[in-house]
């Protein structure tokens, strides 16, 4: 059984990332989605409502799940018995701390991480740049999942 990880933290998941996701589940037999916790990030969703979305957004994808974890991908990996990361590069900017937390996986657990690289369409796309521009009431709906952009503008309608 070949199974990866989608690790990323996912607030909210994009376009960009379904479809690193998508292609990942026609890769592997299975495909977890971890959310982990970034605690230097501002989130506008709780890690719930973030697993919510997930699942809603690839329930079309009969191999994906969907976890979250509060500690080091690897020991994630090793518990549940996976043996490659799966990341989407954008670009080179990318690159540099993508290789370096590839190499320290490899190095912690001898995991390997296999980059893909991101659809065009979605190489300017980050959670951070689609949360900034929903803020100030820019449209991203072809951004990200319908079910993002309905909870998105409900939380942003809330003052977050
Ligand atoms: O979506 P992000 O925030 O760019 O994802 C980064 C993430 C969450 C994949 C990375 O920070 C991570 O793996 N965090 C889990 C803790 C860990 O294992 N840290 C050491 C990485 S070498």
């Amino acid at each position: 059984m070949r199974k990866a990880v989608c690790p990323g933290s996912f607030d909210p998941i994009t376009n960009g990332h379904l479809d690193i996701i998508e292609r990942a589940s026609r890769l592997f037999d299975e495909v977890v989605v971890a959310v982990l916790i970034n605690k230097s990030k501002a989130n506008l969703f709780t890690v719930e409502e973030r697993i919510e979305l997930i699942q809603e957004a690839s329930a079309e994808f009969p191999n994906v799940t969907v976890e979250s974890s509060h500690g080091l991908l690897v020991d994630f990996c090793r518990t549940r018995g996976i043996q490659a990361i799966v990341k989407g590069l954008r670009a080179v900017s990318d690159f540099d701390y993508e290789l370096q937390m590839a190499q320290m996986n490899t190095s912690l657990a001898g995991i390997e991480t296999l980059f893909m690289s991101t659809n065009p369409q979605y190489a300017f796309l980050s959670s951070s740049l689609v949360k900034e521009v929903a803020r100030y009431g820019g449209d991203v709906s072809r951004l990200v999942p319908d079910v993002v952009w309905k909870r998105m503008r409900e939380r942003l309608a809330d003052g977050e």
